[in-house]
């Protein structure tokens, strides 16, 4: 009898469990991707189906090759939809895996759409004014996914701009983007890549002043050749210039563009992740050009706690803010910059004076016209991190613009 009742009462837990599981799980979203991971310990690329469900913010993954049930589903911290986007890169329990594709058709209408991504390049003549550009960029809602400052070589842009060979512009056009430096950039938002071109408005600059005077080119361009910014014209060029500037895989590292940094009588200086969060980036990067200091090299990082821990190993047991300036360094996206001037080897001098004391707070009583005032919230959040002494810059350029290469 007892067994009976037993086996009843187990059969309608079973039943219970299996109609809740369908229940949860038929209105439920789920976004399905194609994912990538490189396992040094066998050096090879992991493939899985990564899956996400925005009710609670859930990850579970399925090992393709081996066709099975590789991680569960659990709620994982710091990881939200809009971190969902092809070429993106997530964390997941400290593996690195790389978005590689939708692997249906509602996650690749969904996501596709809400969060396309484009190529945006300020070209030499507008670099000189990034910070306006940026502002632009953040108030029409781009988000700035990555971002950095590279010379081009003539065989780049050739390479870059091949689909105009031959056209009667191309050379004076290689002229052009090899002058000087430019800035290359992932934009993402809805309809990104339209959206973009836009915001740049007609190729011709004069035009641009005529018929589209809110745009880009309208504002920062000169004519038809100068014409300040770059967007890519398709989806499939978005993805084919984004990876020719920031390549998802090491082997395709040797064409890529390189990196502007002088490594001499420069000073570090980093735009915190909050601040960039913010919406601040186009401000401070006006604040410091309209100060009199030249961005010598600019990049977008997204360091992990190893790096940040090493970055900032000067400050461990020394100030007792050292723990949440790593977790404020590890946040989000920053943007280390070098900066040069005409100070020369005064420069550190010069800009730590320009920066501010620390503490925000502190700064607005003594120096309301310096960097932290302006932009610092409290002793963590302080906007900007900047080398202390002279010596200090250029090993933190090194650090940023040559050791994380
Ligand atoms: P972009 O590729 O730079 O975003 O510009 P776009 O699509 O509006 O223009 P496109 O036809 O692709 O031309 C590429 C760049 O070449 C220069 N150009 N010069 N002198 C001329 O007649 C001429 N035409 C084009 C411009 O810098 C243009 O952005
Ligand atoms: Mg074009």
């Amino acid at each position: 009898m007892g067994t009976k009742i037993f086996s009843i009462a187990l059969v309608v837990a079973f039943a219970a469990i299996l109609i809740n599981t369908y229940m949860k799980n038929k209105g439920e979203t789920r976004y399905i991707f194609h994912a990538e991971w490189y396992d040094p310990v066998s050096a090879t690329i992991k493939k899985f189906h990564l899956s996400f469900f925005p009710r609670d913010k859930s990850v579970e993954m399925y090992d393709l090759r081996a066709q099975r049930l590789f991680l569960k589903r659990f709620q994982i911290e710091g990881i939200d939809e809009r971190d969902l986007y092809l070429g993106n890169t997530i964390v997941i329990l400290s593996r690195q895996l790389k978005i590689t594709d939708y692997a249906d058709a509602t996650t690749r209408e969904h996501i596709s759409t809400r969060r396309q991504r484009t190529f945006a390049m300020v070209k030499p003549d507008a670099v000189h004014r990034l910070g306006e550009v940026i502002d632009i960029i953040q108030s029409r809602d781009f988000e700035v996914s990555q971002m950095k400052m590279v010379q081009l070589l003539r065989s780049q842009a050739a390479m870059f701009y091949r689909e105009h060979e031959g056209r009667p512009f191309f050379e004076p056009l290689l002229d052009y983007v090899t002058s000087g430096a430019v800035v290359a950039m992932e934009l993402i938002t809805t309809d990104a890549v339209k959206r973009w071109r836009e915001t740049l408005g007609p190729t011709d600059s004069e035009a641009a002043r005529q018929d589209a005077p809110d745009t880009i080119r309208a504002k920062f361009g000169k004519d038809k050749q100068s014409n300040a910014a770059h967007g890519s014209d398709s989806d499939v060029s978005a993805t084919r210039e984004i990876e020719f500037f920031f390549p998802s895989s090491k082997m395709n590292n040797a064409l890529v563009p390189e990196t502007t940094a002088k490594f001499v009588n420069n000073t570090c200086c980093i735009i915190k992740p909050h601040a960039i969060a913010a919406g601040n980036l186009g401000g401070i990067i006006r604040a410091i050009t309209e100060g009199g200091f030249d961005i010598t090299a600019l990049q977008m990082f997204r360091l992990d706690k190893i790096q940040a821990e090493e970055f900032l190993e000067v400050y461990k047991g020394v100030v007792n803010e050292y723990p949440g300036m790593v977790q404020q360094l590890i946040a989000g996206p920053s943007v280390a910059l070098e900066i040069q001037s005409i100070h020369g080897a005064e420069t550190p001098a010069k800009f730590r004076e320009f920066v501010g004391p620390a503490d925000p707070d502190v700064a607005r009583e003594l120096r309301p016209n310096s960097l932290r005032a302006r932009f610092g919230e409290d002793k963590i959040k302080n906007a900007l991190h900047c080398s202390d002494l002279p010596d200090d810059g250029v090993l933190e350029v090194e650090y940023f613009f040559k050791i994380l290469q």
